[in-house]
């Protein structure tokens, strides 16, 4: 496919996660060129004719010397990389503020002009939660590296693929109870990740959204009970729900953190999960001209199988 977008060449990380690849292949149906970062070679999806679009570049954020020539080349920087929970190796530090340090000094050595970073909703300093912290840090190694930048921070983000949802679904479906964390008030904005990627898209073709940080959330402010009852009436499932008290969750996360690789909760999400985790609703359409899908129409779309 041939297109002018393919001079603005894009290195892109984290393109074999949930949201680097819808990223990925909306961009390539736009006619972006799209160099990816991975990890391991691998094949990476490409619609129909847009093959000659994509590439992809051998790399790791926390190795220097395997982004010099990634970014070779390369004017905007798409940076999605993060983690949600550490391993000895990874960890929120070495992931989101080093490796997002690196790959800035990367980018200023080889000329990059833009630099897009995903953050998350709640980003702060002094944050209680090491995730939320390390984000911060990494957002202001962004806004001081002298490039163009924007910063996106969505709210928990919805849609084929993802960790959130399919977390939910398995609370719902497991068991006989359904267990809802604390007593399950905290609102969240859930977003649609169609609606996502196109406000990523926009942004890479509108100047007046660049050196800002955005706040994105889907329409619906709802509580963490709320969202479970919505899946649960999506997938037509009726049970009891048990809320479990945080005091008791806590040394539960707390011994499962350390027998067991993957644990169904850490105490990090414990703490993001008592916190509101809300934004201004109206960005996506007045600053974005998106009309974003609700939650229940999004699970719709792709939970039930009639
Ligand atoms: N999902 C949400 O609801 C949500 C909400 C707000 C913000 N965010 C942020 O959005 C970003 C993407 O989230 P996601 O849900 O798509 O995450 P994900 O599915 O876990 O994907 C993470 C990606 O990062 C890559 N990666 C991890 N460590 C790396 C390293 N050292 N070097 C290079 N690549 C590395 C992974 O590659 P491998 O395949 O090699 O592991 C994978 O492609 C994250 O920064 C996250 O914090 C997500």
């Amino acid at each position: 496919m041939e297109n002018h977008l393919n001079q603005n060449k894009i290195l892109l990380t984290g393109a074999s996660g949930f949201i680097g690849g819808h990223i990925v292949e909306h961009l390539l149906r736009q006619g972006f060129a799209v160099r990816c970062l991975v990890r391991r070679q691998v094949q990476l999806p490409a619609p129909p004719n847009t093959q000659d679009l994509l590439e992809t570049a051998v790399g790791d954020i926390t190795e220097p010397s395997s982004l010099t020539e990634a970014l070779s080349g390369v004017h905007t920087v798409v940076h999605l990389v993060g983690i949600i929970r550490e391993t000895p190796r990874a960890t929120f530090q070495r992931i989101h503020v080093e490796g997002t340090g690196n790959l800035l000094a990367a980018a200023t050595r080889a000329g990059v002009k833009r630099f897009f970073y995903m953050s998350g909703l709640g980003a702060r300093p002094k944050a209680r939660s090491r995730y939320h912290q390390t984000k911060w840090e990494a957002e202001e190694l962004v806004r001081a590296s002298g490039l163009q930048y924007v910063i996106f921070r969505p709210s928990v983000v919805f849609g084929p693929g993802d960790g959130f949802v399919s977390m939910l679904v398995d609370l719902v479906t497991r068991g006989p109870i359904i267990p809802i964390v604390g007593n399950g008030r905290t609102p969240m904005q859930p977003v649609w990740i169609g609606d996502l990627v196109q406000a990523v898209e926009k942004t890479l073709t509108s100047p007046e959204l660049w050196n800002q940080t955005w706040e994105i959330g889907g329409p619906n402010q709802l509580s963490f009970e709320e969202m479970i009852d919505t899946v649960a009436e999506v997938l037509g499932i009726r049970k009891p729900k048990l809320h479990i008290p945080i005091p008791v969750m806590r040394p539960a996360a707390l011994m499962l953190q350390f027998l067991t690789p993957n644990p169904p909760i850490t105490l990090d999400q414990l703490i993001m999960l008592q916190e509101p985790n809300i934004c201004d609703p109206q960005t996506l359409p007045e600053k974005f001209g998106i009309d974003p899908v609700g939650f229940r129409d999004g699970l719709l779309r792709y939970l039930r199988q009639d």
